[in-house]
C-alpha cells in the first residue's frame, strides 16, 4: 500500500541554520504518527515543507503517492494542517470562521454550511459557534482550529503540537478526537514534546534532535530496544549521602543490577535499571534489610520515551529543553547587546 506520508532525506536551512538534517520517515495510511522533540528540534520546519509552506533545501516529499514539490495544489487538497499558532481573528464568530477558511478551500457554499455544521457538531462546539471567538478558552480555540483543519475532508491531518498550553481535560478532549478521527480512516500526523502525549497516541514515531531523526519505531519497541526495567527506590526521604552510597555499594553487587545512580537532586533517592524479567524488588528489599537499611518508598517501571531518549542522546527531553531556552535567552541577550552598543 502506497505509505500516506513519505519524507526522505529532507533537509532546510535558515541562512546558516540547518533547521532540518537530512530527516526520513513514512507515515502508513490510517496510522497516528509521532513527531517528537525539543523546543528548536525542526518539527515544524518538518510539518512546513509537508504542508507545502516551506521549501526544502533537499530530499523528497509524497503524499498519498503524490509529490508535494511537483504537485503542490494536489497535495494540499489531501493535507489538512492545524499549525502550532493561529491567530484568529478575534471578532468573527467560530462559524463565520469557518465560513471563511471554507471559501479559501473553494467550497462551494451550500456544501460548506452542511460541512461547518457537521464539525460543530463533532467537535462539540455547539455552544460556541456563534461567540466571536475573542472569547475562546484556549481548548475551545484550538477545537476550532481542529475544526478549520478538517473542512475539506483531507486524507492526512497534520498537527504542530496541538495541546501544548492547555489544561489536562482539554488535552485529553483532542486526543480522543484524534482516535475518533482515526478510526474513520484518516491519517494523523502530530508533533509534541511531550512525552506522555505521543506514547498515548501514537502507533509510532520518530525522535527528532538537532534536525536528526534518532530513533523511529512503536512506543513499545523503542523501549524494549532500551532495554531493562527501572526501579526507584527511597532508605529515607531524605537519605544522608553515606546511607545512599552504602546502598548503592550494596545493590551493585546484585546480579541482575546494571547500573545504580544516585539521584541527589531527589533526596538521594536511588535509580536502578535491572534486568527485565527478574523478580527483583523482593531480593532488593531482603539484601538492604540484612544491611539494617529497611526501605522507605520501592517502585520497579518499564522504560519510558524519556529513557529512549535519554539512551539516544545522552540527556533527558527536559534538560534538552532547558538548554534550548537557556541559548535562546544567551542569542536574545547578545542581540539587545548589539543593538545597545
Ligand atoms: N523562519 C526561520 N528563520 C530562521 N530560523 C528558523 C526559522 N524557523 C525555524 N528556525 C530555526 O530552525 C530550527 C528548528 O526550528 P523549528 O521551529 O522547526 O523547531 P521545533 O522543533 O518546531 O521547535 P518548537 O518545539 O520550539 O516548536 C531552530 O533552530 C529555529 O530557531
Ligand atoms: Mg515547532
Amino acid at each position: 500500500m502506497t505509505p500516506a506520508i513519505v519524507i526522505d532525506s529532507l533537509s532546510k536551512n535558515y541562512g546558516t541554520v540547518e533547521a532540518v538534517r537530512n530527516i526520513s520517515f513514512k507515515v502508513q495510511s490510517g496510522e497516528i504518527f509521532g513527531l517528537l522533540g525539543p523546543n528548536g528540534a525542526g518539527k515544524t520546519t518538518t510539518i512546513r515543507c509537508l504542508c507545502t509552506l516551506a521549501k526544502p533545501d533537499g530530499g523528497k516529499i509524497e503524499v498519498g503517492g503524490i509529490s508535494v514539490l511537483d504537485h503542490p495544489k494536489a497535495a494540499r487538497r489531501r493535507l489538512g494542517y492545524v499549525a502550532q499558532e493561529v491567530a484568529l481573528d478575534k471578532v468573527l464568530t467560530g462559524r463565520e470562521l469557518l465560513a471563511l477558511q471554507a471559501a479559501l478551500y473553494h467550497l462551494p457554499q451550500s456544501k460548506a454550511k452542511d460541512r461547518i455544521a457537521e464539525l460543530i457538531a463533532l467537535l462539540d462546539l455547539e455552544d460556541y459557534a456563534d461567540r466571536k471567538t475573542g472569547t475562546y478558552s484556549g481548548g475551545i480555540r484550538k477545537r476550532l482550529d481542529l475544526a478549520a483543519g478538517l473542512l475539506h475532508k483531507p486524507e492526512v491531518l497534520v498537527l504542530d503540537e496541538p495541546t501544548v498550553g492547555l489544561d489536562i481535560e482539554s488535552r485529553f478532549i483532542v486526543w480522543e478526537f484524534l482516535r475518533k478521527l482515526q478510526k474513520a480512516g484518516t491519517t494523523v500526523l502530530i508533533t509534541s514534546h511531550y512525552l506522555e502525549e505521543i506514547d498515548a497516541l501514537a502507533d509510532r514515531l520518530a525522535i527528532i534532535d538537532h534536525g536528526q531523526v534518532i530513533a523511529e519505531g512503536t512506543p513499545s519497541q523503542l523501549k524494549d530496544r532500551v532495554g531493562g526495567d527501572r526501579v526507584t527506590l527511597r532508605i529515607q526521604e531524605f537519605s544522608p549521602i553515606e546511607e545512599a552510597q552504602q546502598a548503592k555499594s550494596l545493590l551493585e553487587a546484585l546480579p541482575f543490577v546494571e547500573e545504580v545512580i544516585i539521584n541527589h537532586s531527589q533526596g538521594n533517592s536511588l535509580n536502578l535499571v535491572v534486568t527485565t524479567g527478574s523478580n527483583c524488588l523482593s531480593k532488593i528489599e531482603q539484601s538492604l534489610m540484612e544491611s539494617g537499611l529497611p526501605i522507605f518508598s520501592l517502585a520497579q517501571s518499564r522504560p519510558s520515551l524519556d529513557d529512549v531518549y535519554l539512551a539516544a542522546t545522552g540527556q533527558t527531553l527536559m534538560d534538552a529543553e532547558l538548554a534550548a531556552a537557556s541559548s535562546r535567552d544567551l542569542k536574545a541577550e547578545k542581540k539587545q547587546q548589539m543593538k545597545s552598543s
